[in-house]
């Protein structure tokens, strides 16, 4: 018997574009002789739809943004007595890659791919996230956080505490985001003032960063209990960071894998990748992001906890470089989910 693989992407997240793109990726890699594919798209407002079964390559990400009554359906819905059923959220950012959808799917009792509740509401909050590499003892930049009513009422003193304890330049982001959306290079008062306002639209909580001069080195890690890393890549924006342009528009971003680094170097970022892993008792996947300085020395940048996933995303592309091809890494993360269901199964929710 086949798998029932419900794929869900899009969502009510400023990440939805790249949700589509994914998706569109996936549903084309996977076998279809092994998993009966169904499509579940989330549209901007919320609303779950159900898209037609799969019998085919998709030509045109538009043909699976079905939005209408007919399609609508109850997240809810999702529950059934399938017994071979494996949700595969395919979503980034917030209602997605945040623990929500992690949450839903632990209350209907379907096994889902990649990071549960804690790991992927951690690692979307970038403060939440650092607190606990903090407690981990991995090395990070100094870092402020705020709060929106902060700003409002003590701006004068978050500036201060700023320019006092971090200085320019500094990276301003939203706390629960990525794909660098709300995000900013501050050079002076002016345009950190500007980058906080930006970055208020898309958040309530802010977290300000002493940028670095460095290198950026991403690895994939894979596994529940037991994990595998892959090689390491470097990240050769042309841009001035790694901002959204450079991630999705320009395309002109070099992607090296894998990365001119020491072999010292790349035990340290395997060892670094895998305590950051636990830390956070990530499930299924994670991409962990570091920068790498002039003088070796090794930084954590963040943790995703659904990275992008086209076959040209970095993520795939390190698994590709480490003998693990993409259809292969669908069907590892689907075994991963499905283990990690059972191991759940085992636990007991009554006391004599
Ligand atoms: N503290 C920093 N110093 C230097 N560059 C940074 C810093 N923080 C972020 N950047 C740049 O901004 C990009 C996006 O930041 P990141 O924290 O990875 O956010 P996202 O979760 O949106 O990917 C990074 O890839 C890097 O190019
Ligand atoms: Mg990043």
């Amino acid at each position: 018997m086949k798998t029932k693989l419900l794929i869900l992407f899009g969502g009510k997240s400023a990440e939805h574009k790249v949700s589509m793109q994914t998706a569109k990726a996936v549903m084309n890699a996977v076998d279809l002789d092994l998993y009966e594919v169904h499509p579940v798209y989330i549209d901007a407002q919320g609303t779950w739809n159900k898209g037609k079964r799969l019998e085919g390559k998709v030509e045109d990400i538009k043909a699976l943004e079905v939005h209408h009554e007919t399609t609508s359906l109850s997240p809810f819905s999702l529950a059934n007595e399938e017994e071979s059923q494996v949700v595969f959220p395919l979503l980034h950012g917030p209602n997605g890659e945040d623990g929500t959808v992690q949450g839903l799917l632990e209350l209907l009792n379907i096994p889902y791919v990649g990071n549960g509740v804690l790991a992927s509401a951690a690692g979307m909050d970038k403060l939440a996230m650092k607190a606990i590499f903090q407690q981990a003892g991995l090395q990070q930049v100094k870092y402020e956080g705020f709060i929106r009513k902060d700003w409002e009422v003590e701006k004068p003193e978050v500036i201060d505490r700023i320019e006092r304890n971090l200085g320019y330049p500094c990276f301003v982001k939203p706390a629960n985001l990525g794909s660098s959306v709300g995000i900013n290079k501050a050079s002076d008062r002016h345009a950190l003032e500007a980058a906080i306002e930006e970055a208020l639209q898309f958040d309530r909580k802010i977290i300000v960063e002493q940028g670095v001069v460095a290198r950026e080195i991403e690895i994939g890690v894979i596994g529940n209990d037991e994990t595998s890393c892959s090689v390491v890549g470097e990240i050769v924006p042309k841009t001035e960071f790694y901002d959204y342009k450079s991630k999705y528009e320009d395309g002109d971003t070099a992607l090296i894998i894998p990365a001119e680094i020491d072999s010292a170097i790349y035990e340290q970022v395997k060892e670094m990748a895998t305590t950051a892993y636990k830390a956070l008792d990530c499930s299924g996947l994670a991409r962990m992001d570091f920068f790498l300085t002039k003088n070796n020395e090794l930084i954590i940048n963040e943790v995703n906890t659904m990275p992008g996933f086209t076959p040209v995303s970095m993520f795939p592309l390190l698994w590709k470089h480490s003998g693990v091809d993409y259809p292969s890494l669908i069907n590892r993360l689907v075994e991963l989910a499905l283990e990690r269901h059972e191991e759940k199964m085992k636990i007991k929710y009554t006391v004599e």
